[in-house]
């Protein structure tokens, strides 16, 4: 059973990435995520504001997931607070010694220049490559979508121009002219393309008057979203697709192969259960296919996407009226 693919470039043996997040912030869980099967690992992010200095107002998680580590046993990465910049590169040097599996550092920000200097110093510290998590609020009326892309366009050709590693971009699900915005990033040079960030939960509590945010662990409904967005894309941009958000079963990579990706990505699945939960979707993957015989996930790779399926129309408007019907 082949479940080999490429992703950014990097021969990897199956598609199971550990996402960004908490999971690679102790070594010792970075090498049970290795020693179960990790085909790669990318960091937490660090933010534009972490490098520039400026002041942070909320921007670590909350702990709304702690509960949840319980489930995972020994396998309970406590909730950190993000790392300042020399930390990070410290910590990247030590993962990278750690294990053998490739580590891709992230950065988190929206305005072009100079805190992107800072992705040569993640490339010389060892990092395989960089997932630029290219988040704006977009909340600035003065701003138009152009302008809001327009700046993310030349934050990735920026750092395409100083670092020799491969650049992955990490795409929030809200965008008005999605295909096109991914097509720019794909033309400036992107690698690859992560489908999607998961927002934090804003609620309000009417009593206290606050803000409250969250980030409650996802699960297998989150993954809809993504498949649409990577249907949309497969086969039609050189950048390598990955999808994150609602990857827990082999099932679901199955879909996202089906949809187009090559390389799925789990954080929640993985807090919720520990590191032996990657040989558990692996094995699934594997039955699965020889349950329908399937050889590899190259055949199958994009089999579904909105190209190749003969009603590309059921990814689109058409699915409203069908699903009233
Ligand atoms: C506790 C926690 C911390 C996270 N930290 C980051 C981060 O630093 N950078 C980032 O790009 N995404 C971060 N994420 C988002 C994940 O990488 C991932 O995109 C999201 O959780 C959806 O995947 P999942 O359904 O497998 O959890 C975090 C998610 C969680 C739950």
């Amino acid at each position: 059973m082949d479940l080999s693919t490429t992703y950014l470039g990097l021969s990897l043996p199956h598609p199971l990435i550990v996402g960004a997040g908490p999971l690679g912030d102790d070594l010792d869980n970075v090498r049970k995520l290795e020693d179960a099967g990790a085909a790669m690992l990318v960091l937490r992010s660090l933010y534009e504001e972490e490098i520039t200095g400026e002041q942070m107002d909320g921007f670590t998680y909350e702990e709304s997931h702690a509960d949840s580590f319980a489930e995972a046993g020994n396998f309970a990465p406590e909730p950190t607070m993000a790392l300042g910049p020399d930390e990070y590169l410290e910590h990247l040097r030590r993962v990278k010694a750690a294990v053998h599996i490739p580590v891709m550092a992230s950065l988190n920000g929206v305005t072009p220049g100079g805190w992107l200097s800072y992705a040569r110093l993640l490339e010389e510290a060892g990092a395989d490559g960089l997932e630029l998590h290219l988040y704006h609020a977009a909340s600035d009326m003065a701003m138009s979508a152009a302008d809001v892309e327009r700046q993310s366009v030349d934050i990735v050709r920026e750092i395409k121009r100083s670092l020799r590693i491969p650049v992955a971009v990490k795409l929030a699900p809200l965008l008005t002219a999605f295909a096109h915005f991914a097509r720019q990033l794909d033309e400036a040079g992107a690698n690859g393309l992560v489908l999607f960030t998961r927002f934090h939960r804003i609620d309000l509590d009417v009593i206290e008057l606050e803000v409250i945010r969250t980030l409650p662990l996802s699960d297998s409904s989150e993954l809809p979203l993504r498949l649409r967005g990577t249907a949309a894309l497969a086969g039609r941009v050189k950048a390598s697709l990955a999808i994150t958000g609602g990857i827990h079963t082999g099932i679901d990579v199955i879909k996202a192969t089906m949809a187009g990706a090559h390389a799925t990505q789990m954080v929640s699945a993985l807090l919720r259960h520990g590191p032996d939960h990657l040989r558990t979707v692996r094995r699934e993957i594997e039955s699965w296919m020889q349950e329908h015989e399937w050889a590899s996930l190259n055949e199958m790779r994009g089999n579904m996407s909105l190209q190749r399926i003969p009603d590309p129309a059921a990814y689109e408007r058409a699915n409203f009226r069908m699903a009233l019907r």
